[in-house]
């Protein structure tokens, strides 16, 4: 299991030391959660601010836009440096031109579905996703409880890259702790997010090797 700690609860005092620090505990992928206060209720930060953050690591920048027109973006985050780009199938943007530009500027597609949303809507475009981000809670804040009902979503996800014979990737997003994590692994997930459960606890690398080690 690869673990991506979400930025989001993070110290945004000494934010690039806090992603040195996790990098230095074994985080696989960077997790940076966009907002925009419309697409959920919650502003985090842009691409400016990722852009100075990407000398922090050489791990990869995997940017998730909860933002409604990701499409007027996707340049901006691509030259800050993000290495994979997933936006929400429920934003206003034209799906089909959003992956066209992300593909187009080099960095990995991945679309993002809601609690909410059916999985069916990403098979128009599975060929295309390096990866897919299943939300196991409402996007929008850390901390929330994991919805282990989304995981039926992940096992037909998971059946459909196998039938096609891609290697698309699996992404969970909220609740995943020491108590969901395994879960999440026995569901077929490739990648879990984790934000509270990292920078929550007392040592990162404590947390990180727990959260894998469940996984086994
Ligand atoms: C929620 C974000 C998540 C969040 C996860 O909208 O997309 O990445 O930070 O936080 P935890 O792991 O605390 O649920
Ligand atoms: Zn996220």
């Amino acid at each position: 299991m690869l673990i991506a700690p979400s930025l989001l609860s993070c110290d945004f005092s000494k934010f690039a030391d806090e992603i040195i620090r996790v990098d230095r505990a074994g985080a696989d992928i960077m997790h940076l959660d966009v907002m925009d206060g419309h697409f959920v209720p919650n502003l985090t930060f842009g691409a400016p601010v990722i852009k100075k953050l990407r000398k922090a690591t050489d791990k990869p920048f995997d940017v998730h836009l909860m933002i409604s027109e990701p499409h007027r973006y996707i340049g901006d985050f691509a030259a800050a440096g993000a290495d994979i780009i997933s936006f929400h199938t429920e934003c206003d943007s034209d799906i089909d031109e959003t992956l066209r530009l992300i593909e187009e500027s080099g960095v990995k597609p991945a679309l993002a579905i809601k609690p909410g949303t059916a999985p069916e809507v990403v098979l128009p475009y599975l060929d295309r996703l390096y990866m897919v981000l299943v939300m196991t809670v409402e996007p929008g804040f850390g901390g929330q409880s994991f919805m282990p009902d989304m995981m039926p979503k992940v096992e037909f996800l998971k059946r459909e890259i196998a039938k096609r014979g891609l290697s698309t990737l699996i992404e969970v997003d909220g609740g995943i702790a020491k108590d969901t994590i395994a879960t999440a692994a026995k569901a077929g997930v490739d990648i879990c997010v984790a934000g509270t459960a990292v920078f929550g606890a007392p040592d990162a690398k404590t947390a990180i090797d727990e959260l894998k080690a469940l996984c086994e």
